[in-house]
């Protein structure tokens, strides 16, 4: 049991477990290391630092990596999820497949959101609506949106997002 968990059980109030906090990091700040029997965890789990993104995310030559077990990406680990980074959305779709598409909307430019309630690219701006594959299903947008391949790493860990 974690402390914060511990504490609650004892119904101290929020004030209270401040309190407690409070102590908890004075007098861990006094003992010696190895007075500590629940080290802090990793507050940075599946981390590994920066944003998981190593490429060029901009512009006409769209070449990046996404690397999995980043933190910043985890949305991209269940079904539905996306995550947008430079000028490219990438989602998993509601069937598990990777998308990648231009996150400007052909309209005036703004940025669009994969939807995973219908399963499309959603742009609250005006309204525009495209399916996965980038198509206009409902205006004003006029012009697909450009579509990326996604290829993903043997293990599963890494996504190529290419031009
Ligand atoms: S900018 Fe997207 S619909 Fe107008």
């Amino acid at each position: 049991m974690k402390r914060g968990e511990f504490l609650r059980s004892l119904g101290l109030s929020t004030s209270t477990l401040m309190a407690f906090y409070c102590l908890g990091t004075t007098m861990t700040a006094c003992g010696s290391k190895d007075d500590d029997p629940n080290p802090d965890p990793d507050p940075n789990p599946g981390g590994g630092g920066g944003s998981g993104i190593t490429g060029t995310t901009t512009g006409t030559a769209i070449n990046f990596t996404v690397d999995m077990a980043n933190s910043n990406n985890t949305k991209l680990k269940t079904n539905g999820g996306f995550i947008i980074t430079g000028d490219v959305l990438v989602a998993k779709t509601t069937a598990g497949s990777y998308i990648a598409l231009s996150k400007i909307c052909t309209h005036e430019g703004n940025p669009v959101a994969y939807r995973s309630g219908s399963n499309d690219i959603f742009c609250q701006t005006h309204g525009s609506t495209f399916s996965i594959a980038g198509a206009v299903t409902n205006g004003p947008a006029a012009t697909p949106l450009k579509t990326y391949t996604v290829t993903v790493s043997a293990d599963g860990n890494t996504l190529t997002v290419k031009a």
